[in-house]
């Protein structure tokens, strides 16, 4: 009985936040307990570092950081393997490879690596391995063969230039060595959640970002700024709920409820406060967070087992990457000597 195999991972540059729980954890845990899938999870340490090589020391917290979020929300590494990008060897020469394989305008065409060198600023002045990031994600993904990568549909055209080059690699040495994957995206209404102040996309950069580390008080602050109406200045107004946070992220996090059909109701007809929706919405966001804050809790306690799993982790997962470098570069004819 073959298992599909799952690898995803995260670039380890600050904690993580309610955007990557609902676009990708969520996913995750559920394929990791149905345990129909070999689930590798990467911590990408050496992607961060693309746009990062002068805060070595952000990324290497980070990782300590994004392995507690994991844990918290209910990654299992006696389930899946969890690893860091940057102890398994094979990667980066695999990406060498695979480079031979892609264009420059092929690359300059990825709409996700574009949009974030515009938001970087970079122009030209892009750091090389920031530009070719996306062929280094084709390594990690094939290096465990895996078919099935859960992402946010950010990351669809990584995936997408993965496949080419898995079509490209097996056609032109002429053996079936990779494996086509497929992005498994979150369930529809659920995938991408706006920041706290409106904005459409939750991150980090734009500082809008409920972390899932956060405390009680800290969510509650931030829950209380959220954008709702900005038209709703008395409590017997009217207020619109389309473009409201709080309303947003109530059918995120409580779809169905009829408490919230009800809110709904009453705030457009007018009469209900502000104060009142986020006090619920608050009680709601605390069902999912405080769980996973006491979960951490418990695994901070012990930073030394922490790296004991991510040390055990990298060492499966560096074999198995291992096994399918030896069958790429037979493949590729690169064992002169038997
Ligand atoms: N690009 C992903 C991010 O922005 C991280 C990542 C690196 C990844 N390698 C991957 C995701 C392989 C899925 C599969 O966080």
């Amino acid at each position: 009985m073959n298992k599909q195999v799952l690898l995803t991972g995260d670039r380890p540059t600050g904690q993580l936040h309610l955007g990557h729980y609902v676009g990708s954890l969520l996913n995750r845990v559920a394929m990791q307990n149905s345990g129909d899938y070999d689930s590798f999870i990467m911590i990408a340490d050496q992607q961060a570092l693309t746009d990062n090589a002068k805060n070595p020391k952000k990324i290497q917290d980070s990782v300590y950081e994004v392995m507690l979020d994991y844990l918290s929300v209910g990654i299992d590494p006696t389930q899946s393997t969890i690893f860091i990008q940057s102890q398994i060897p094979a990667l980066p020469e695999l990406m060498l490879y695979y480079l031979n394989l892609v264009t420059v305008s092929r690359m300059e065409r990825n709409p996700t690596v574009k949009s974030e060198i515009k938001q970087k600023d970079f122009g030209r002045s892009v750091p090389g391995g920031f530009f070719v990031y996306p062929i280094s994600q084709a390594a990690d993904i094939t290096a465990f063969k895996a078919n099935v990568v859960p992402v946010g549909d950010d990351q669809l055209p990584m995936i997408e230039q993965t496949r080419e080059i898995v079509h490209s690699f097996n056609q032109t040495y002429n053996k079936e060595v990779l494996v086509t994957p497929e992005a498994i995206l979150p369930k529809k209404g659920l995938g991408r959640i706006p920041g706290i102040d409106g904005n459409a996309k939750m991150s980090k950069s734009l500082g809008n970002a409920i972390y899932l580390a956060d405390s009680k008080d800290i969510v509650q602050k931030k829950v209380m700024s959220m954008y709702t109406d900005p038209n709703h200045i008395r409590v017997e107004d009217p207020g619109q709920i389309e473009g409201n946070m709080v309303f947003a992220y109530l059918d995120i996090f409580a779809p169905n409820n009829p408490v919230v059909a009800d809110m709904k109701e009453h705030y457009q007809r007018g009469g209900l406060g502000d104060v009142k929706v986020k006090r619920f919405l608050m009680e709601v966001l605390e069902e999912t967070l405080a769980p996973i804050r006491e979960r951490r809790a418990v695994f901070a306690s012990d930073p030394a087992q922490i790296y004991r799993m991510l040390e055990e982790g990298s060492e499966k997962a560096r074999l198995v990457a291992q096994n399918t470098l030896d069958e790429v570069r037979d493949a590729m004819g690169l064992n002169y000597f038997g």
